[in-house]
């Protein structure tokens, strides 16, 4: 069932689940509560569990040292100088945490319309990478494949005549994922939605000696408002001329999700990621169970600061809706989630 590498060819979807009805007897015979009567038998019933190991750690990193920006609109999280951001990796690997993604903060005076910082080995990104590689090997670092923060238009391809520019875009992401992975980056994230780019950086990866990176492919993003805080984070928010609505998905789709998965895997994806998260958990469900491929959701910057301003107003038990909102990625079948949260669930779930 699913997705078959070697054909390319997408199977049928999976006929509907049997209706449950026929296998239940007669209420008093049937009372679903019993198995609800005490929390081992909740336990022993629990269809679906978050283990750390679900766990994507994304942080924002700056320039400088020893030093701290909280971000206003993402109570709770702040953007790190570079040793913070080990600090933040050792933190990781204490807590169990398999994997910390790296958003960089660039100074709004280097960023420029061809973008050439994104594919600098030395660029703040990739000194992340290495520091975080060297001091704490056993953390897997992914990091994100798009111009935005480089980029003068705030877009995440190159633009030309107010126009984000496919071929020319997909050429610069290949410098920029190669520049990643000769940092020692485990897994690229390419975020930036240009057609291509997975093939063309797949391509590029094997002939240069990378043939054992990781491609988590943004493949069904949306273009969503609820990116509104972590645009404050990376500092593209000032920078963004008009939308990204020509290269990331209209909200209104579906089915064109699985054809973007679909591209992605046959042109050599080891993981998909569906973004923004909960509320598009039914595009997860399909994607999963379509491909049976590794599976991702996103659960993105708004999604983390409705939940983190509301506890922090005491509108809402912060710590229950968090790790609400977690489970409900692993019912719709994900196989891991990207989330703020995740330094603070996987306390909880130490504990
Ligand atoms: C940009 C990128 C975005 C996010 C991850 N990578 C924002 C965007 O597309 O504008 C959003 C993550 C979040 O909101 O937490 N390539």
């Amino acid at each position: 069932m699913g997705y078959h590498a070697t054909t390319g060819k997408i199977a049928p979807r999976k006929p509907p689940a049997m209706p449950l009805t026929p296998i239940n007897a007669p209420f008093p015979a049937t009372r679903l509560r019993r198995l609800r009567r005490m929390p081992a038998l909740r336990g022993l019933a629990a269809e679906n569990t978050l283990s750390v190991n679900d766990l994507i750690w994304p942080i924002f990193v700056m320039e400088g040292e020893d030093d701290a920006y909280p971000i206003p609109s993402m109570p709770g999280v702040s953007r790190l100088t570079l040793d913070r951001a080990v600090d933040a990796a050792k933190e990781a690997r204490g807590l169990g945490i398999p994997a910390i993604c790296i958003f960089p903060y660039i100074e709004p005076s280097l960023k420029t319309d061809d973008c050439a910082l994104a594919w600098s080995p030395d660029n703040l990104s990739n000194r992340v990478t290495a520091a975080i590689k060297s001091a704490v090997p056993e953390v897997a670092v992914m990091t994100d494949v798009a111009l935005d923060p480089y980029n003068a238009s705030g877009h995440d391809g190159i633009v030309r005549d107010g126009v984000i520019v496919n071929d020319e875009s997909v050429e610069a992401l290949v410098k920029m994922a190669l520049a990643q992975a000769a940092a020692g980056a485990d897994i690229l994230g390419p975020s930036d939605m240009m057609d291509g780019r997975i093939g063309a950086m797949r391509g590029a990866l094997q002939a240069g000696g990378f043939q054992d990176v990781a491609i988590l492919s943004y493949a069904a993003k949306y273009a969503s408002a609820f990116y509104g805080p972590f645009r404050d984070a990376v500092g593209a928010s000032g920078a963004l001329t008009g939308d990204k609505k020509t290269y990331q998905m209209n909200p209104a789709n579906s089915d064109e999700a699985l054809r973007l998965v679909a591209r992605d895997l046959a042109e050599g994806a080891d993981m998909v990621m569906v973004k923004p998260g909960l509320p598009y958990l039914d595009i997860c469900r399909r994607v999963k169970d379509q491909f049976g491929a590794p599976t991702y959701a996103y659960q993105v910057s708004g999604e983390y600061a409705m939940i983190a301003g509301a506890g922090a107003n005491g509108w809402i038990d912060e710590e229950k809706v968090m790790m609400e909102s977690l489970i409900a990625f692993k019912r719709a079948g994900c196989d891991g989630i990207l989330t703020y949260f995740a330094p603070r669930a996987a306390k909880l779930l130490g504990a």
